[in-house]
């Protein structure tokens, strides 16, 4: 079977690549670097001992999209390509919904006009919005109160391939909506590159222990929580991508919708602990007030992914604490 993966050099599509070329899955990348290097194709060779297939495009660039199909002969496009920071978003909304929902039209019509049928999704617990509750489920309404431009293209695409899939019987798509992705591989060579800076927990972690930040914001410490700061579903990236195996190998005409979590839920102060423990180090923070738009606590129900897709989480916090500081090792040996 040949893979498409778009955005195959960023963080999730990176380890997901090592996971499939692992399982002997040929790949090819397509990504235009905007938030990712492309010596992450060295660090996926001397991880797998193989260079996949690279194409600098970008979605929005019908030619070259036209071209990389047309000589493409894929069976199944995983779709990681994306803009993916919250704050961003609110202030350049239209670049979003540009490139997010613009880039992910041009990549159907593609699909479509050249034969592949097949799609997975990279979507986020962010399209549930706020529920009322903390445990979400596949089956709850999406779309409502969900507080940024970001989320809200992560809910319209998927919307598309829902109406795509009514369209078109033979139309597979596996919407995966992954809680939130920390850790690195163990090899340290492929990792979140700290060089981008979003507004999430881990990465703000990492500059902190690096110097780069002075010291973590933690924002509010007068939740619900039994430590009062806010609490989040971290899955292991190494996990979430081998997620990914599991749901190629399960998937079906119409759509599927899975969560991509652990089911627990950890606090922003028992991952600072988490991290101190792993580096041997203490980590600077000081408690601000609460972040506009930030729930108290959510986490995956994993159920269904666990009966449907035969996929569980085996990795910890611990371990990817651990991972983490051996990925920043390796980049500070590489400069
Ligand atoms: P990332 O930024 O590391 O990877 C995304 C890749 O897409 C980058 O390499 C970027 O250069 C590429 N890209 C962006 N726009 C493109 C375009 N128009 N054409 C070609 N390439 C383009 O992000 P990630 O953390 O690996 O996330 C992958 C996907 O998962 C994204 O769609 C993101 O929204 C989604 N997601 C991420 C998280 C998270 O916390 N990391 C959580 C939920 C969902
Ligand atoms: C986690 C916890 C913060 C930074 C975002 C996106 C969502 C999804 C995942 C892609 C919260 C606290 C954070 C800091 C802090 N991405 N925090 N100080 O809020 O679950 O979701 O990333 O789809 O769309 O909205 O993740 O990492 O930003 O925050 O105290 O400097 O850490 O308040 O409790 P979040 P996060």
């Amino acid at each position: 079977m040949k893979i498409l993966l778009t955005g195959g050099t960023g963080y999730i599509g990176s380890h997901t690549a090592v996971e499939l070329i692992e399982r002997g899955y040929d790949i090819e990348i397509l990504d235009n670097l905007f938030n990712s290097k492309i010596t992450v194709l060295d660090d996926i060779e001397k991880i797998t001992g193989v260079k996949p297939v690279f194409h600098k495009a970008d979605l929005l660039d019908i030619p070259a999209m036209d071209e990389i199909f047309r000589n493409g002969g894929f069976d199944l496009v995983i779709h990681f390509a994306g803009l993916k920071a919250v704050g961003e978003s609110v202030e350049k909304p239209l670049k979003y919904y540009e490139n997010n929902v613009g880039g992910t039209i041009n990549l159907l019509k593609c699909m479509k006009k050249y034969g592949v049928d097949r799609i997975i999704f990279s979507s986020s617990a962010t399209v549930y919005g706020d529920q009322g509750v903390a445990e979400l489920t596949e089956e709850m309404q999406t779309g409502v109160g969900i507080t940024n431009p970001y989320g809200e293209t992560k809910h319209v695409i998927e919307e598309i391939l829902k109406d795509v899939a009514e369209a078109d019987e033979k139309f597979e798509a596996t919407i995966l909506r992954y809680f939130n992705p920390v850790g690195a591989h163990k090899s340290g060579l492929i990792g979140e590159d700290p060089n981008d800076i979003p507004n999430n927990l881990m990465p703000i972690i990492m500059k902190v222990s690096t110097g780069e930040i002075k010291e973590l914001s933690v924002y509010g410490n007068d939740y619900d929580t039994p430590d009062g700061t806010g609490m989040r579903d971290y899955i292991h990236v190494v996990d979430l991508a081998k997620g990914h195996v599991a749901a190629i190998e399960k998937m079906k005409p119409g759509i599927s919708i899975y969560n991509l979590g652990t089911g627990k839920a950890t606090s922003v102060l028992e991952m600072v602990t988490a991290f101190e423990k792993a580096s041997g180090t203490k980590l600077p923070y000081k408690v601000v007030g609460r972040r506009a738009g930030d729930l108290a606590k959510i986490f995956a129900n994993p159920k269904k992914a666990r009966e449907e897709l035969e996929w569980v989480t085996e990795l910890t916090i611990e371990d990817a604490m651990n991972d983490t500081i051996n990925y920043l090792k390796c980049f500070a040996e590489k400069k």
